[in-house]
C-alpha cells in the first residue's frame, strides 16, 4: 500500500488505542462515584475506540501493509466531576476528528481511493461521536444534580452495536 498512507494510518490506529485508555480511565474514575450508567456508557466507548483500532489494523493487513503497535502516555486518571470528564472527551473527539480529516486530505493527495472510502466510515463516526459528547454535556448542564440519577438510568440501556472490522 502507499508508504505515506501505512505511516499515517499506523499512526492513527495507535491513536485509537489511546483513545481506548482514555476512555477507560474514565471509566473507572465513573466508577468511584458510583454511577453505573456513566460506567456503563463509557465501557462501551472504550469498546468503540479498540474496535477503531481494529478496523483500521484489519484494513492495513488486507493491504499488505505492517501493523507497528505503540506505546503511549499515561491516561488522565483523576477528574473533579462528571462534567469535566464529559468536557475532556468532547475535546478528545475533536482533535480525533482534526487528525481524521487531515488523513481524509492526504488519501486525496495520494489518488488512494480504497483509503478515501476507508476514512469516509471515520469520517461519518466522528460526527456521530462528537454529537454524543456534546449532547451528554447539555443534558448534565440542564439536569444537575436531582436529575443525575434519572440520566444515570437512561445511560444504563446502552448496548455495544458490533461494526464491521473487515476493512
Ligand atoms: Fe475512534
Amino acid at each position: 500500500m502507499n508508504n505515506k498512507l501505512e505511516k499515517a494510518i499506523n499512526t492513527q490506529l495507535n491513536f485509537e488505542i489511546e483513545s481506548a485508555f482514555v476512555y477507560l480511565a474514565m471509566k473507572n474514575y465513573l466508577e468511584s462515584l458510583s454511577l453505573d450508567g456513566f460506567v456503563n456508557w463509557f465501557d462501551i466507548q472504550f469498546q468503540e475506540e479498540m474496535a477503531h483500532a481494529q478496523k483500521f489494523m484489519n484494513y492495513v493487513n488486507e493491504r499488505g501493509g505492517r501493523v507497528e503497535i505503540r506505546g503511549f502516555e499515561d491516561p488522565k486518571n483523576n477528574f473533579e466531576s462528571v462534567l469535566e470528564v464529559l468536557e475532556a472527551s468532547l475535546a478528545h473527539e475533536k482533535e480525533v476528528t482534526r487528525r481524521i480529516h487531515s488523513l481524509m486530505k492526504l488519501a486525496y493527495e495520494e489518488n488512494d481511493y480504497p483509503s478515501i472510502g476507508l476514512l469516509q466510515w471515520y469520517v461519518d463516526e466522528q460526527v456521530e461521536e462528537e454529537d454524543n459528547f456534546s449532547k451528554l454535556i447539555e443534558k448534565v448542564k440542564m439536569v444537575k444534580n436531582s436529575g443525575l440519577y434519572m440520566l444515570d438510568k437512561e445511560l444504563a440501556t446502552r448496548v455495544f452495536v458490533p461494526i464491521n472490522t473487515a476493512g
